[in-house]
């Protein structure tokens, strides 16, 4: 994104015409910001470990287009769901490139993970015995909690630690893949995932020890190997204007460092180094547009926009913030206005003391910075108000990429018995 004349452009196409194209709220995202992201992270990783692979973790924004751009560049896919393991098959993604790192997994979830041959990564051991009623997997992994988490999204993201729901148990790591070995699985990978959203590269360095201790000594303790090690996602992106993003370069470095001592340390056979990020990729390649319906002059001021906590779950779920724009007014004068959606609850008044353009009036463009991970996927339907379209942007090029949902999904499957369709009791 970028203003000329104080006009707003995503690549080359400017918010105007977004709107007048596709309405608002409209989620926009910047495909060659993407491809950016993507090749920054992987060179910095390469350059300190060769045999290093990404798996995208879909849940941050799982709009197909948007997967094909990552699985283009070279990533697998990490899913949470059955579900996300199908939208990666429909990215002709499957197998080993694609990681379910489910959590309290159903039967059905085990036995059609098994199905999909997927690799398992558990994230608890007593879920082996379960998944072993359904079958051996080829690769097992299990999702370690190393005791330690941290997010710049407060606690609410952290997701390793005493606290956190997450992960294997320290203590129960041997015991993990001993029962593993015992069941005669052969091949094994460890997976983290302590944090979202984390700038400081002492951070990776700090987790990458924790979880090789405790998988350098299960692996000599029980003379097993490790074919890879998955340090999770959590590459964060700067939100507050002002803010220091992550030193990519440093982190990779960082983690690589302890990655080769502690595999040399522990004498394992170099195993695969696999991340699985989302935010890093798609959070500041994507942008939420809408439009100021009215301007409120009450104990403060508010501008009434489309957007607001149904669209943009994230500063009322975790007071997170998210710079606005408006479109043709950036660089006037400023003053504290708060920004609301159209919502019944007052957690959607979700901005508040902005330093705002004063000349900001109604039918003005409002763009929402750094919506591209956890936006549109965690929009819903609250108030009867839609999830949004999302448009992708290419140069001078922009493509609907989801439409904007209509009445007919707000009451899609659902079922009104015929006795309460009679006007009598
Ligand atoms: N791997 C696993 C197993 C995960 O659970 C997640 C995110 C990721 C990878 C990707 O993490 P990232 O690279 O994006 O940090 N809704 C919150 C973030 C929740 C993170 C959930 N797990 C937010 O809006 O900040």
């Amino acid at each position: 994104m970028h203003i000329e004349q104080r006009q707003i452009y995503f690549d080359q196409v400017s918010a105007a015409a977004i709107a007048e194209t596709y309405g608002t709220p409209t989620y926009v995202y910047e495909e060659r910001r993407i491809r950016e992201n993507f090749r920054r992270a992987l060179a910095a990783f390469k350059k300190y470990y060769d045999d290093f692979r990404f798996f995208y973790a879909i849940k941050a924004c799982n709009n197909l287009a948007i997967g094909h751009i990552l699985r283009q560049e070279g990533a697998g896919i990490d899913a949470a769901s059955v579900n996300e393991i199908l939208l990666a098959r429909e990215l002709g993604l499957g197998g080993e490139e694609v990681m379910f790192s489910g959590n309290f997994l159903s039967d059905q979830d085990l036995r059609q993970g098994l199905e999909s041959k997927v690799i398992f990564n558990l994230d608890d051991i007593s879920l082996l015995p379960r998944l072993l009623e359904f079958g051996k997997p080829e690769v097992l992994s299990f999702r370690v909690n190393p005791g330690y988490g941290r997010s710049n999204v407060g606690e609410f993201v952290t997701n390793a630690g005493p606290r956190a729901k997450f992960g294997v148990h320290p203590d129960q790591v041997m015991p993990a893949y001993a029962m593993a070995k015992e069941a005669g699985i052969k091949r094994f990978g460890a997976h983290m995932m302590p944090g979202s959203c984390i700038t400081d590269p002492d951070y990776f360095a700090l987790i990458t020890e924790l979880l090789m201790d405790l998988i350098g000594r299960a692996g000599q303790e029980l003379d097993i190997q490790f074919e890879f090690i998955d340090l999770g996602g959590g590459l964060g992106i700067p939100y507050q204007p002002g803010e220091e993003g992550l030193d990519i370069e440093a982190a990779a470095a960082r983690i690589a460092e302890v990655f080769r001592k502690k595999v040399e340390e522990y004498r394992l056979s170099p195993p695969r180094l696999m991340m699985e990020p989302a935010r890093y990729f798609v959070g500041d390649a994507g942008f939420l547009v809408g439009r100021i319906h009215a301007v409120k002059n009450s104990y403060t001021e508010i501008l009434g926009t489309d957007i607001g906590m149904n669209t943009l779950a994230r500063p009322a779920m975790y007071d997170a913030y998210h710079h606005i724009y408006v479109d043709g007014r950036e660089g006037e004068p400023r003053r504290k206005i708060g920004v609301c959606g159209q919502i019944c609850e007052n957690t959607d008044y979700w901005a508040r003391d902005r330093m705002l353009p004063e000349s900001s009036a109604v039918g003005d463009l409002v763009v929402v910075d750094n919506a591209g991970a956890y936006g549109q996927v965690m929009s819903y339907q609250y108030n009867g108000r839609l999830r949004p379209a999302e448009v992708l942007v290419n140069g001078d090029r922009h493509t609907l990429i989801r439409e904007r949902e209509t009445f007919a999904d707000l009451i899609r499957g659902v079922h009104v018995p015929a006795h309460l369709r009679k006007n009598t009791r």
